[in-house]
C-alpha cells in the first residue's frame, strides 16, 4: 500500500488490498445431518451473499423488525431467539459450513420461520447487503477473542465496524455484545465508549446484567459454575 495513504485510496487506484479479517475459514467436516440439512432447507432458509441490499420485506414477507446475529456458531441460541421472538424476522451469518447446517437443522426441527441464514464474512454482507437503518438489533456473542497481542487487529470489533453497523441500525436500534473474555469485554468498551452516535444503555454505563432474552447455553452454564465472568454490553444507536 506505499504509495498510498489509505485502504480507500489503493482501491480506488484499483489495488487489491487483503483486508484483516475476524476469522481463519477451518475446512471442517459435514456431518450427514449438517449435509442433508443444507441440501434439503438452503433453498427456502438460505440467502446467497448479493452486491446490493436485499429485499427483507419481500424474503421473509411482511414488515416486521429484523435481528441480524454475527457469528451465530452452530445456530443454538439464535434458533431459541428467533422461536421465542416470533413477531420479528432473524438473520445469522457464519462462514462455518458445518455451523451453518446444524443452524439448519435446528431451525427445521423447531419448525422456525422467520430465519433466514447466510455463509459468508459478515463485514461484506454488512457493507454490500444490508440497507441504512434496516435493523432492530444485531447481536454478536462470543466473538473470536484473539487472545495474543499481535491477532488483537482481528477482534471484529473496531472503530470502523462499529460505525457500518450503525448506519445499518434504525435510529434506537440495539448492538448487544457478549464475550467471556475479560480483555475483549475492556476492548468492545474502550471502542463504544467513544464511538459517535451510540449510549451506553447500562446503569453503570459499562455492563448489562444478562438479558432474559439471551439464551443460557451450556457452555456458559458450565462457566458460572467454574467462576468465569461474562460481560454483556447493550448499546443504543442514538443518532
Ligand atoms: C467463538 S465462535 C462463537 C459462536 C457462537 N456465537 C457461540 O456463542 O457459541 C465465533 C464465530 O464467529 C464466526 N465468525 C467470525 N468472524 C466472522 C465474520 N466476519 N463473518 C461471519 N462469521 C464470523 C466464526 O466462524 C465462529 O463460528
Amino acid at each position: 500500500m506505499s504509495k498510498y495513504k489509505t485502504q480507500e485510496e489503493a482501491e480506488a487506484a484499483g489495488v487489491y488490498v487483503r483486508k484483516v479479517q475476524s476469522f481463519v475459514k477451518r475446512e471442517g467436516r459435514l456431518t450427514k445431518g449438517q449435509e442433508a440439512a443444507i441440501n434439503q432447507y438452503w433453498p427456502t432458509m438460505g440467502l446467497e451473499y448479493q452486491k446490493t441490499p436485499f429485499d427483507l420485506e419481500a424474503e421473509f414477507g411482511r414488515k416486521a423488525p429484523v435481528v441480524l446475529e454475527i457469528g451465530f456458531g452452530m445456530g443454538k441460541s439464535l434458533v431459541e431467539m428467533a422461536k421465542a421472538e416470533p413477531e420479528k424476522d432473524f438473520i445469522g451469518i457464519e462462514v462455518h459450513t458445518p455451523g451453518v447446517g446444524a443452524c439448519l437443522m435446528a431451525a427445521e426441527e423447531e419448525d422456525v420461520k422467520n430465519l433466514r441464514v447466510i455463509e459468508h464474512d459478515a463485514v461484506q454482507i454488512l457493507n454490500d447487503s444490508i440497507a441504512d437503518a434496516s435493523l432492530a438489533r444485531v447481536q454478536l456473542y462470543f466473538p473470536d477473542p484473539w487472545h495474543k497481542k499481535r491477532h488483537h487487529k482481528r477482534r471484529i470489533v473496531q472503530p470502523e465496524f462499529v460505525q457500518l453497523l450503525r448506519n445499518k441500525l434504525t435510529i434506537n436500534g440495539l448492538f448487544h455484545m457478549a464475550t467471556d473474555w475479560e480483555n475483549y469485554a475492556e476492548h468492545m468498551l474502550e471502542v463504544m465508549q467513544v464511538a459517535e452516535g451510540y449510549i451506553n444503555t447500562a446503569e453503570d454505563n459499562k455492563f448489562v446484567p444478562r438479558p432474559e432474552f439471551r439464551p443460557l447455553t451450556k457452555f456458559e452454564q458450565r462457566g458460572h459454575r467454574l467462576g468465569h465472568g461474562v460481560w454483556d454490553l447493550i448499546y443504543k444507536r442514538q443518532s
